[in-house]
């Protein structure tokens, strides 16, 4: 098990070392080595056993920090960055030469975002590089939105965990590209379409690239629970269950079935509570003795698109 704490000395003395910690953000707990240093990359990669196709968002404090590891900020990213960071938005924007080949997977533009947690802002701050950073899971598994969840699965393989509690927001940032200086939404995550379109109009979506590796690593299956996972419409699950089976439901739990067998992500169909709620109760159902896990799509409106997104992913096989 790693050292889990929350202080940011400790976390800092680590990371300058080239070593890896677990930091908290808003959206998911983040494996965190010095984006400038190649050989803390490289680690990265190896811990999560994540190929090297797949690039990784580096993370900072502020837009002015940003602008040092970009050559390039079209306007409408600019109105993007001054409006949600910190927050869950990723940028994708040309990177200056500071920044190794190795975070972008050799990609001429660099993910880049601010995250909204007050304890990792003060340690970025502190520190003299930015943080590359993917989710503290190992690939393909369901991201951990708290520091047990980090320290299950990669708690042998790292010095530090810095605890920064439950991840608010619970699923991944919303990471946007610009063609032709127009945004394109790449990955769906925890800012939702609507409010990025009240400050750009209409944006366009395109976040089933699946494996090609100029658009995110958005293969098609991520995100996954060991158990299987079968995704139904909303409502209608087939009839006839027995103990073998956990459901993930949206706000209403369903009758004739125990309820230790099934988890709400909002009772009060609030589409910011089911996302807080989806990753951490999928990895519950996954822990459950069971043999496979049924979910409902939720409505799609608002953060209800990421969290089909994700639990479509979850699903394929
Ligand atoms: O909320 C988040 O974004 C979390 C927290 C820790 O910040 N991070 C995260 O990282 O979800 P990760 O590595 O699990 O997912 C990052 C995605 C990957 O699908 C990757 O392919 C894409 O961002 N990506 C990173 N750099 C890219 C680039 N230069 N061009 C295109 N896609 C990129
Ligand atoms: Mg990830």
């Amino acid at each position: 098990m790693a050292i889990t704490g929350n202080d940011i000395e400790v976390a800092k003395e680590f990371l300058m070392k080239g070593e890896l910690v677990a930091i908290p953000t808003e959206t998911v707990y983040g494996l965190a080595g010095n984006a400038l240093n190649d050989s803390a990359v490289l680690s990265i990669f190896e811990v999560k056993n994540r190929p090297a196709f797949d690039p990784l968002i580096i993370h900072t404090d502020s837009l002015e920090k940003v602008q040092q590891y970009v050559s390039d900020f079209p306007e409408k990213a600019l109105q993007l960055a001054v409006r949600f960071w910190p927050g869950p938005l990723t940028l994708l924007l040309p990177k200056k030469q500071i920044i190794p080949d190795l975070v972008t997977s050799g990609l001429d533009n660099v993910a880049v975002r601010v995250p909204n947690h007050p304890l990792l802002l003060e340690l970025l701050k502190e520190l003299p590089f930015p943080l590359a950073a993917p989710s503290a899971n190992p690939f393909g598994y369901i991201s951990p939105t708290n520091a047990g969840h980090v320290n299950a699965q990669l708690g042998e393989k790292i010095a530090y965990i810095l605890d920064g509690g439950e991840s608010e927001v619970g699923i991944e940032s919303t990471i946007v590209g610009f063609e032709n200086d127009e945004p394109v939404v790449y990955r769906l995550g925890g800012l939702a379409v609507e409010d990025i379109e009240e400050i750009v109009g209409k944006v366009k979506l395109m976040p089933h690239s699946s494996s090609n590796p100029k658009a995110p690593g958005m293969l098609k299956s991520h995100y996954a629970p060991r158990k299987p996972l079968y995704l139904y419409e909303r409502g209608i699950f087939p009839a006839g269950d027995d103990e073998l089976t956990g459901y993930l439901v949206f706000d209403k739990y369903l009758e004739g079935i125990d309820l230790k067998y099934q988890r709400i992500l909002s009772k009060s169909g609030d589409m910011k509570e089911a996302a807080h709620n989806l990753f951490a109760f999928l990895r519950e159902l996954d822990t459950l003795s069971v043999e496979q896990i049924r979910a409902e799509r939720v409505p799609s409106e608002g953060l209800g698109l990421a969290i089909n997104d994700r639990l479509q992913r979850a699903a394929a096989k």
